[in-house]
């Protein structure tokens, strides 16, 4: 079965062709980062306007590489939340309009779960149980995936995400936007040990990390003379060890086999060798997805509609978008928003 997936959530317009939720025909990604970098973050009216334009020629540049026609596609997919109200809606509304016209299913996906279901884009045979991070602009949370669509959320930030913090850092030292690749490359420059940033919230499973950056902005007043290098490889180096101090516990309250981590953050390098070296002391194996999918992108979204389908079938043409979408838990309606 052949998926076209389309995601639209925030400053990234994306289509991408999956074969049975896990074979990545095509993924064409196009970025707003240049409109939006001037104001130092998304601009949620530009966003919206440049996704209408780049909505058709996205989807027809996928289709192109996949080397099919709407007709050869089974099913349309889009994000329908969480994310930015004006931005979800141009691609579910293309999203709708290409299944009514091709007569397929339409499927709408919460973009978090799809961060999740990335990983079978990179192993196809992956057996549930896993313990899961996921770390992106908006969300922080570590999941139990018990099995396809049953998820137990076992911690999550109370303040700022992780890529939020790395937004917020990176602008006030001075970055640029998006903040969390530019900290990932200045890092590379520093010592990470260099200054004891606080690690908030250690033995409990919640994150927090919006004292992290209030301590970094503290130490830059306190020294400003200090390497922006070490700095920002302080700052990554306590939010990487948090992040996988998390996993960890979470991965040995069920005895996981497998640790799995996506959003945005886990293209951060540091992240991905913690994780894999995690993984290597605890006779775990670590499935992280190259970097292009974990950041925001469409193929994780037509892998998602695949197993949806699947379980719960198509979503009514009605179905609108879902800003505030929480990613489904155990024992809770799916369709519950
Ligand atoms: O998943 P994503 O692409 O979009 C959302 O769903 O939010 O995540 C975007 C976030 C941004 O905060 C960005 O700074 C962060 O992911 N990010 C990174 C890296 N690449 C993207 N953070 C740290 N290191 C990176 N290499
Ligand atoms: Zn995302």
């Amino acid at each position: 079965m052949r998926i076209l997936g389309i995601e639209t959530s925030c400053d990234e317009t994306a289509a991408a062709v999956v074969d049975d939720g896990r074979f990545v025909a095509s993924s064409v990604v196009s970025s707003q980062v240049d409109l939006h970098a001037r104001f130092g973050g998304v601009v949620p009216e530009i966003a919206s306007r440049a996704h209408v334009e780049l909505v058709g020629p996205v989807v027809a540049d996928a289709l192109g590489e996949a080397g099919v026609e709407l007709s050869g596609v089974d099913a349309v997919a889009a994000c329908h939340g969480p994310g930015l109200a004006g931005a979800l809606l141009v691609g579910v509304s293309a999203a709708k309009a290409l299944a009514l016209v091709a007569d397929i299913p339409y499927v709408g996906v919460n973009h978090l779960e799809a961060h999740l279901y990335a990983a079978w884009l990179e192993e196809p045979e992956l057996v549930p149980p896993l313990a899961v991070l996921i770390a992106s602009g908006g969300h922080t949370l570590v999941v139990i995936v018990e099995d396809h669509g049953r998820y137990r959320v076992v911690g999550q930030t109370v303040d700022d995400a992780a890529g939020e913090a790395f937004d917020k850092v990176a602008r006030f030292l001075g970055l640029g936007y998006p903040g969390g690749p530019a900290i990932d490359r200045l890092a590379r420059e520093g010592a990470p040990d260099a200054i004891r940033f606080p690690r908030a919230m250690a033995g409990e499973t919640d994150f927090s990390f919006s004292g992290l950056k209030t301590a970094v902005l503290h130490q830059v007043r306190r020294d400003p003379d200090a390497s922006v290098a070490d700095v920002a490889a302080s700052f990554q180096a306590a939010v990487v060890d948090v992040l996988t101090r998390k996993l960890d516990a979470a991965a040995d309250a069920i005895d996981a086999r497998t640790l799995v981590v996506g959003g945005g953050v886990a293209a951060n390098s540091a992240l991905r060798a913690s994780v894999d070296q995690l993984a290597a002391d605890t006779g775990r194996a670590a499935l992280i997805p190259p970097a292009e999918l974990c950041t925001d992108n469409a193929a994780m979204i037509a892998a998602t509609a695949w197993w949806r389908l699947r379980s719960d079938g198509p979503s009514p043409l009605d179905d609108g978008a879902f800003p505030s979408l929480k990613l489904p838990t155990s024992g809770t309606d799916t369709a519950a928003h």
